[in-house]
Parts: C-alpha cells; structure tokens; sequence
C-alpha cells in the first residue's frame, strides 16, 4: 500500500483529483469506481477544475458508484443519485447512461445486486475505485462483521454510522437504515483503489486499516491484500500511524526516482 501524507485537506484533494484526471487522460474509456460523502466533495471539486482547465473529455468514462440508501429515490436532496448529478456528473460532459449508482428504490434486491456486479462485469471490471473511510473503518457500507468477500447486497447501517451521517439529513432519526453496497470482495477487485482520508476523526481508522490486522470488524484493512492502493491523507488523519515517517522516506525516495528519471544526467 502507498501512503501519501499531505499537509492538509485541499492537498489530500488536489492529489487525489490528478490520480483520476491521469487516468482519463491515459484511457478516456475508463471505468471508475466512485464514492460519495464530505471528504470527496472537494476532489470532485478540483477534478472539475482540472478537466475543464485541460477540456478533458469523459463522454467515454462509465462509472459505478459504490452505494446508496434505501428508500430514497432519485431526487431525494440526500440521495447519492442527486448528490453524484450536484456534486460531479453535471459540471462534466458525462454520458449519464454510463454513470451508474445503485437504486435504493428497487423491490427486489438479491436480483438488483445481482445484476449491478455483472454490469461491472460487462464493463470489463472497475480500473480505479475511489474510496473514504468511515470511523468505524468502513469501505463504501461495509460495517464491521461484513464478510471480506461479500459483494453488492443489502447492509444494516451502525450507529455510528447514522450518527456520521446524521450531518447531511438534519438529524439521526431521519438517516435510513439500510443500503446497497458494493461488497469488500467487489472493491478488491478493482485494479486500482485510491482512498481520501482527512482529519482527525478518521487517525484510529487509517491507523487500523493500514497497520492493524486484516480483519473484518475493519472491513478497510481489506485493501492490505490488494496489489495497488494509494492511500492519500492528511497529517491529523496519519496521526495515529506509527511508521508515519517512514511512508514519509517512501514518497521522498519515490520523488528522487522521478526527478532522476526525468532529468537524464547533461
Ligand atoms: C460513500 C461511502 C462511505 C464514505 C465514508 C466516509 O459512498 O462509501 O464509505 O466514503 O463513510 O464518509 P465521509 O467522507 O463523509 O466522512
């Protein structure tokens, strides 16, 4: 797992926003992973910045988000439908036909599920995934006790996370209590996943994830076993890291690599 620490929340941002903005430029067909919540507002918000500045095209890009609430249509002002069209898909030339999230409203679940991992599938899989992480340790509604190979279904959501959220909806009793989710075993599957972390609310969360145990009571510490994570975080949010300085060398060596690559010697 890479580990990049950023002084704070814009940079973590800015960092995360280019991962995305490389890939389309490299592959304008590519199929990206996408999650919702605060920490990703101002990624999407940077990406934006980036394309219009660039006039990258995402006509081509297909999208999979990672969740959304049940019993919330797509209109509801906290839908994660509404807040992908507010927060990203509107202000970019997506093809909205390729931009899918689940549907909180379906009747009949088990089929749904079924179905959106083999449109992931037919996509030909999720090249970058973009993840958060809940306090509990948490990948898109994968609440402790998930299975680490489960995929898209429905998930009873913890108090602490209805708490979080109870932010967005103006109070807890009026937070859903289920989801659809992506299951941990979908996300390993992508084959590049890029988690956001900032602040000091998420230390004991990254600091589990990354060097606690695999274990599923952290359904984060999943992303030990996949073979390309970039995790990029803030300072408060790496406070709880023990071998903080040492992803600290990592990255300076990284840098020196590129630089010496880049400029050949005279
Ligand atoms: C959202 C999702 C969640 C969030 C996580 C962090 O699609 O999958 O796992 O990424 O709860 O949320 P914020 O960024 O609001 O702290």
């Amino acid at each position: 797992m890479r580990v990049i620490i950023q002084p704070d929340a814009g940079a973590v941002a800015e960092k995360g926003a280019k991962v995305i903005a490389d890939l389309v430029r490299s592959k304008p067909n590519a199929v990206l992973g996408l999650a919702t919540g605060g920490t990703v507002v101002r990624c999407y918000e940077e990406l934006i910045r980036i394309a219009r500045a660039e006039n990258l095209d995402f006509s081509q890009v297909r999208t999979f988000n990672l969740d959304e609430y049940v019993g919330l249509d797509d209109d509801h002002s906290q839908s994660y439908h509404r807040f992908m069209r507010e927060h990203l898909f509107n202000h970019l030339n997506f093809n909205l036909d390729h931009c899918l999230v689940p549907d909180g409203m379906t009747q009949d679940y088990e089929a749904y599920c079924d179905w959106y991992e083999d449109q992931i599938r037919r996509a030909g899989g999720i090249d970058l995934q973009l993840l958060g992480i809940g306090r509990d340790g948490h990948i898109a509604f994968n609440e402790p006790g998930s299975s680490l190979g489960s995929r898209t279904r429905l998930k009873t959501l913890t108090q602490e996370t209805i708490e979080d959220n109870a932010r967005f909806f103006g109070s807890a009793d009026a937070v859903p209590r289920l989801a659809i989710t992506m299951g941990v075993g979908t996300i390993l599957e992508s084959r590049r996943c890029l988690m956001l972390a900032t602040g000091s609310s998420k230390a004991a969360a990254v600091g589990a994830m990354v060097e606690g145990p695999v274990t599923a009571q952290v359904t984060a510490s999943a992303l030990q076993l996949h073979r390309d994570v970039t995790l990029v975080i803030d300072a408060e949010a790496a406070s709880w890291l023990r071998r903080r300085m040492y992803y600290q060398q990592v990255e300076e060596a990284e840098r020196s690599l590129t630089t010496t690559r880049r400029e050949p010697a005279r």
